[in-house]
């Protein structure tokens, strides 16, 4: 049972439904050219035959036209019968001649003299017309007749009639569409025989492409299948290989996320756990101890909040879950309101925050949204600048792009680190910069923010020299 389901299911596949279709329409060719060639040589020998027939008629009434008015007369008789059997075996048909009435003079094959014979080629012969058609007699197959008149002096006399089998034609033509069928039948399995190896290589691909998928399935995703050549199937396969890496690169930065995500909880977590089991297990700890310890909780609680809150904005905006609030905004007086916020905490550092507005300019955007990204990345700039240092901020204007630069004098970002610092939960200095505070999601968060609004934010960096931070975003936003 199983072995007949698996041999269906193998004669169902593709390589079964090219190799067929190619065999039909090869084999319905060949009929078709089959029945053409085998019309074609029967009209040809055919009408040969009859062209033939007709010319042989002609010739021999000629010759009799003579004769005919004294043929009862024995010795003229013997003599034109004579000519008349030579030409009969000769042309391998039977000749007859008849007077104007259609009584039979002479018959090559002696049966029919004196007779009448009744056929509609001599009638039409002896009104004088030339006649050939062809008969089907049960007793000798097909047969052509042919009548001419006899005309001497612009008189009928008579008619030839000449009867002469077919048979030899047709079997001449089949022997010929006999050996044309067997080549044809050569042909044929050659065909097959190639279209089976064609359509191996057309399936084999697909064949393989499928077993690639269904392990992907079960959850491995780094599945790769060799490409040659660069017709349909193999861009179809430089797809898959392309997909596959995608998936893999997705797959790999998911678990990493999880895993960054759990120790960033976890961190929290165990200090709120050591804090708690040492008020535990310390008999009549004074009540400073106990607030202090609390206090400790209660922040590590906050921050924990902080992290979880940060994370689900994050996985909002990177679903562009967040719809923007597109709204005329003055960008300089933006930028103000978010440096007077942040003044207290740079004048706690003694740092310097410098407003250059090279233009002024009004655009749509979400104002709430890159009023929180300046934030981030300006309390980055004082954050990560030691005392007394300065942050310059610059707005300007290219082609199509208005330009806020944010440049510290602050610890600087080693060149290697550059291209990881967007990553979630990334810290150059892991222990100091989760000590400051932040939840390493800041940076993040800012450049989804600038993507929404169809901008791109940049870094350049020198360590112990300070950062620039450079955000553009289009001066007419697609809303
Ligand atoms: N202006 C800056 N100067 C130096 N390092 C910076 C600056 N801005 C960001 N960084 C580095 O990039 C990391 C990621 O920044 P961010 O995502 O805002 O996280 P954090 O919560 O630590 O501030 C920081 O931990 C820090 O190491
Ligand atoms: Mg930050």
């Amino acid at each position: 049972m199983v072995t007949i389901l698996e041999i269906n299911k193998k004669f169902k596949g593709l390589r079964w439904k090219l190799v067929s279709t190619y065999l039909l329409l090869v084999l319905l060719t060949i009929l078709l050219i089959n029945a053409f060639i085998n019309e074609s040589l029967r009209m040809n020998y055919v009408n040969e035959k009859k062209v033939s027939l007709l010319t042989q008629g002609n010739i021999i009434a000629d010759r009799l036209s003579p004769f005919i008015p004294e043929i009862n007369n024995d010795y003229i008789n013997e003599n034109v019968t004579d000519i008349v059997k030579k030409l009969s075996i000769e042309l391998r048909s039977r000749v007859m001649v008849s007077d104007i009435n259609g009584r039979i003079l002479i018959d090559s094959y002696d049966t029919f003299q004196g007779q009448r014979l009744n056929k509609e080629e001599l009638s039409l012969a002896l009104l004088g017309k030339n006649v050939a058609n062809q008969h089907y007699l049960e007793m000798y197959g097909r047969v052509m007749y042919v009548s001419v008149p006899i005309v001497s002096r612009g008189r009928i006399l008579g008619a030839v009639f000449i009867s002469s089998s077919l048979e030899e034609i047709f079997s001449t033509i089949k022997i010929t569409m006999q050996k044309f069928m067997l080549l044809s039948f050569f042909g044929l399995a050659i065909t097959a025989f190639i279209s089976f190896v064609f359509a191996d290589i057309i399936s084999k691909p697909i064949e393989k492409l499928t077993e690639a998928v269904m392990r992907m399935a079960k959850g491995k995703f780094n599945q790769k299948v060799e490409v040659y050549g660069d017709d349909e199937i193999s861009r179809l396969g430089r797809a898959f290989n392309l997909m596959t890496t995608k998936l893999d690169q997705v797959d790999k930065q998911r678990r990493e996320f999880v895993g960054n995500v759990s120790h960033e909880l976890r961190t929290p977590l165990s200090s709120i756990k050591i804090l708690s089991e040492s008020l535990i297990h310390q008999d009549h700890a004074p009540e400073e101890l106990y607030k202090e310890f609390l206090k400790d909780i209660d922040s590590e609680v906050d921050r924990l909040n902080k992290i979880i809150d940060s994370l689900l904005y994050l996985v909002d905006l990177e679903k562009e879950a967040i719809d923007l609030d597109y709204q005329l905004t003055y960008v300089n007086y933006l930028i103000e309101k978010v440096i007077n916020s942040l003044r207290p905490l740079a004048d706690k550092k003694n740092i310097r925050i410098n407003f250059v507005e090279k233009i002024k300019t009004q655009v749509m955007l979400d104002k709430f949204k890159i009023q929180q990204a300046l934030i981030n990345i300006i309390s980055n700039a004082i954050k990560y600048t030691s005392e007394n240092g300065q942050v310059d901020i610059e707005l300007d204007v290219d082609k199509d792009n208005f330009i806020i630069k944010i440049k510290d004098t602050g610890i600087g970002i080693p060149e290697e680190e550059l291209p990881f610092i967007f990553d979630r939960f990334y810290r150059v200095d892991k222990a100091r910069d989760r000590k400051s505070g932040g939840t390493g999601l800041g940076l993040s968060i800012t450049q989804q923010l600038i993507a929404l609004h169809q901008g791109e934010i940049h870094v350049e960096s020198v360590v112990n020299e300070g950062t620039t931070f450079y955000i553009l975003l289009p001066l007419k936003a697609t809303v």
